[in-house]
């Protein structure tokens, strides 16, 4: 294993889908990178968002290399195969923005028998830590599954997004529920540290109804303090990176701004000990 520092490792989780996991993600990537973090993105969701969105069209090697063993031959160390696996983010990205893509069949995954086949991406992440300062893990809304086992195996924080709507509600509920079965005494990973809820793709004050409302009380009042202060906001400028594949620094306009403002003020919430990392 190479020599570095203990690597940091934050998962984006919810349970249920569309509530802004691959957005917090990839917009906490670009954040790190241009305060000069080396950060990777990790996308363990088979549909590819986040590979998409980083550039990333076809790659060589993907997450299924890391995860997948040939029950015919010797299992190749997780570690070894992440070095080749790991790429520079597409040409709109900063040169210190790297990722771990997917592929479709990745999806495959979640059914394997493979023995501790969950324990493959922790092993892999950490022997990419003399090269990566800070890893940002992209997870698929799928309840409880193997391929989000693993990320909560490996990582050292979580995030959860939450719509203002049911969905962001009970997608926090049921992650928070399996992240405690990880965290339980005796369970897989006893250390992980739950950073909190954020709230995103929050209509602004104009569309903010009743309903929201309703969601946002029922988030406060069951989690407290675990809502975040930081609200990320509904602002179109985010499906303009997502279609241009560019990370959301290098978007114009005053909505990006206050994007990037989030996702800063959510960095730092989850990584408060960042300036000594630089
Ligand atoms: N702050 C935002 N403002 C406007 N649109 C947003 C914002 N955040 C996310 N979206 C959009 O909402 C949709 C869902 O967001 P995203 O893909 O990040 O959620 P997800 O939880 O990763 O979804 P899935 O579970 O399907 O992977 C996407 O079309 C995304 O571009
Ligand atoms: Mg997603």
């Amino acid at each position: 294993m190479p020599e570095g520092e203990d690597p940091e490792i934050v998962a984006e989780v919810s349970e249920k889908g569309g509530v802004g996991k691959t957005s917090v993600t990839s917009g906490l990537i670009a954040v790190a990178a241009e305060q000069g973090l080396r950060v990777a993105g990790v996308d363990l969701d088979p549909r590819a968002t986040l590979t998409d969105e980083m550039g990333i069209t076809d790659p060589k090697l993907s997450v299924n290399d890391i995860y997948f063993v040939d029950p015919d031959e010797r299992p190749r160390d997780p570690a070894e195969i992440a070095r080749e696996t790991l790429v520079r983010a597409g040409k709109h990205w900063p040169s210190n923005a790297w990722i771990l893509p997917t592929v479709r069949k990745f999806g495959n995954r979640e059914t394997d028998q493979t023995t501790s086949m969950e324990y493959r991406l922790k092993r892999a992440l950490w022997g990419l830590r003399d090269l990566i300062d800070i890893f940002f893990i992209d997870c698929p809304p799928r309840p409880g599954g193997k391929i989000v086992g693993s990320a909560l195996i490996a990582s050292k924080k979580v995030l959860i997004p939450a719509t203002l709507q049911k969905d962001g509600y009970l997608g926090a509920r049921e992650a928070l529920a399996t992240i405690e079965h990880q965290t339980s005494p005796g369970g897989p990973n006893p250390d992980l540290e739950v950073v909190g809820i954020v709230r995103s793709i929050v209509p602004t004050k104009r569309n903010f109804t009743k309903v929201h409302e309703h969601w946002e009380k029922r988030l406060q009042e069951k989690w407290g303090d675990l809502v975040l202060p930081t609200v990320l906001h509904d602002y179109s400028v985010r499906e303009v990176c997502r279609t241009g594949s560019m990370p959301i620094t290098s978007a114009p306009g005053r909505e990006a701004k206050l994007l990037v403002a989030g996702y800063r003020e959510l960095l730092h919430h989850t990584v408060p000990t960042l300036k000594e990392k630089r």
